[in-house]
């Protein structure tokens, strides 16, 4: 069936404009038929009175809603408006950001009247050159560049990732009195152009901060479950309950800043289905073995500087985590067309039987095979006291690299682990028995442990990887990932 044809006069649209401009309360009450919370309301009224406004905030408090209003509104009350929209990765933007302008806007009979929602574009239908919103990439500084207009609004997702330089090409198009900048997110980096709005630059900012304490859209366990796992104190709750920047303990070895920059990062390109781009790059595999008890088994799997959504398991035996492990170990060089893999295993308590059946699974299979036991209680070097330091230190350095999933419990046990310098000059990170004394809710600190494990390609000199090598090349077609 033929969609309808958009007919309507522009001076209808200037009724509309003349009533909302200097209400976007009113405008997302009844154009939008949403309720705004009650910070919305105020952060709503500030961006209609002042030209910057940045919020910081906890998780899920509803910060991407009120971007996606803020760029609806504008639309609807300028005249040929620019509304250029960013994010530090490709699926905040597009995923998340995008869609959520798509559901307001399809509540809204009169929006739908006048304007088209697009893949990366909102467009006014009858002038869609010159009245525009866009979801652009904060990847590179031209993206931003040369939007010089009358009425002109950015919006910035998760302003705490995107890099400075991005920040200069949006303050250069920010010269006419009608020009806004809207910047909001998790407060996760104490330096940089979101930081300084709140401290050096704040008068040139209209500032808000939003607790999850305070939003009903956040559920009072997650709150929570955070304070008594980490602690009031820890940077984990500061970020992600109260809205607050991190304080970056001295003894912490891996500060949350650094982690959470790694969970917003892009490393690659996405097909349509947002799956990374990933073929021919090195697979590693780092498996933290539980104990049977409350423990997890933890599997971090990378393809180059991807890292993966980490495999959970609860009392698992070892033999099922070897199946796991073999299983996901084929479908990865399957799916990547790669004739090699890396598979770090832990080798304390359970782990020997786990890397025993990883072996012994692997033999015939295509590939070479490098399967490489990991004693985080073995020695270390003139550096690092042990091994679990020598990986926490390879973590450290390889994380500015990586691209690290939002996993909750990973970016709170990776952030909360304490080192001190031994009595030789070197590095000791905290045992994980003094970590579980500190974080008795939280348990053994076993997803970091995977994840530095995933994350080590050094020399394992103190002990043998064990190879297998293929009768067969792995020449297998690609095939949709079932892992
Ligand atoms: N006032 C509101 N009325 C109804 N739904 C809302 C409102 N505000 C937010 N939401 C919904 O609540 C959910 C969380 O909001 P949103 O994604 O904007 O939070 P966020 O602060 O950006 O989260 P994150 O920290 O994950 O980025 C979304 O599904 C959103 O549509
Ligand atoms: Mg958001």
């Amino acid at each position: 069936m033929p969609t309808a044809v958009k007919t309507f006069s522009i001076d209808e649209l200037a009724r509309g404009m003349v009533r909302y401009i200097r209400d976007p309360v009113a405008f997302v009450h009844q154009v939008l038929n949403a309720d705004p919370d009650r910070w919305q309301v105020e952060a709503l009224q500030l961006l209609a009175d002042e030209g910057r406004v940045a919020i910081r905030a906890g998780h899920g408090v509803g910060k991407s809603t009120l971007e996606a209003w803020a760029v609806l509104w504008f639309m609807f009350t300028r005249p040929f408006p620019k509304v250029p929209c960013t994010a530090p990765t490709a699926r905040q933007l597009f995923d998340v950001l995008w869609p959520e302008i798509n559901k307001w806007m399809s509540r809204s009979p009169v929006l739908k009247k006048y304007f088209e929602w697009q893949k990366t574009r909102v467009v006014m239908v009858q002038e869609p050159e010159r009245w525009f919103a866009s979801a652009r990439s904060a990847a590179k500084p031209e993206n931003l560049a040369g939007i010089h207009e009358d009425h002109v609004l950015f919006i910035v997702d998760e302003a705490s990732g995107v890099k400075d330089e991005i920040f200069e090409t949006i303050e250069g198009a920010l010269t006419t009195p009608d020009a806004k900048l809207v910047i909001c997110g998790n407060p996760t980096r104490t330096s940089g152009v979101f930081y300084d709005a709140f401290h050096k630059d704040r008068d040139k900012y209209a500032t808000m901060k939003v607790s999850c304490l305070d939003s009903p859209r956040v559920t009072p366990d997650y709150a929570e479950r955070l304070k008594r796992k980490y602690g009031e104190d820890s940077d984990v709750y500061r970020v992600r309950v109260l809205g607050e920047f991190p304080k970056a303990e001295p003894d912490v070895f891996i500060p949350l800043e650094a982690v959470e920059a790694a969970t917003m990062r892009d490393v690659c390109d996405f097909d349509d289905r947002w799956e990374p781009i990933l073929i021919g790059q090195p697979i590693t595999i780092g498996v933290d073995v539980a104990y049977f008890g409350s423990d997890e088994t933890v599997i971090y799997y990378r393809v180059g500087a991807y890292v993966f959504d980490p495999i959970v398991r609860h009392q698992q035996d070892t033999t099922a985590t070897a199946a796991d492990v073999v299983r996901l170990a084929r479908q990865l060089m399957e799916h990547y067309r790669r004739p090699d893999v890396r598979i770090n295993i832990d080798i304390g308590a359970m782990g020997p039987g786990v890397l025993d059946q990883v072996v012994h699974g692997s033999k015939g299979l295509h590939g070479r095979w490098n399967v490489v036991p990991i004693a985080f209680g073995g020695a270390g070097d003139l550096e690092h006291h042990d091994m679990a330091t020598v990986l926490w230190s390879h973590a450290r350095e390889k994380l500015p690299e990586v691209r690290l999933p939002n996993d909750e419990r990973t970016v709170a046990q990776l952030s909360t682990r304490k080192y001190k310098v031994d009595i030789k000059g070197r590095l000791q990170i905290e045992s994980k028995d003094d970590y579980k004394k500190r974080y008795p809710e939280d348990g053994s600190p076993d997803r970091a442990d995977a994840l530095v494990l995933c994350l080590y390609d050094g020399g394992v000199d103190a002990v043998h990887a064990v190879q297998t090598t293929s009768v067969r090349p792995a020449t297998a077609g690609i095939r949709r990932k079932t892992f």
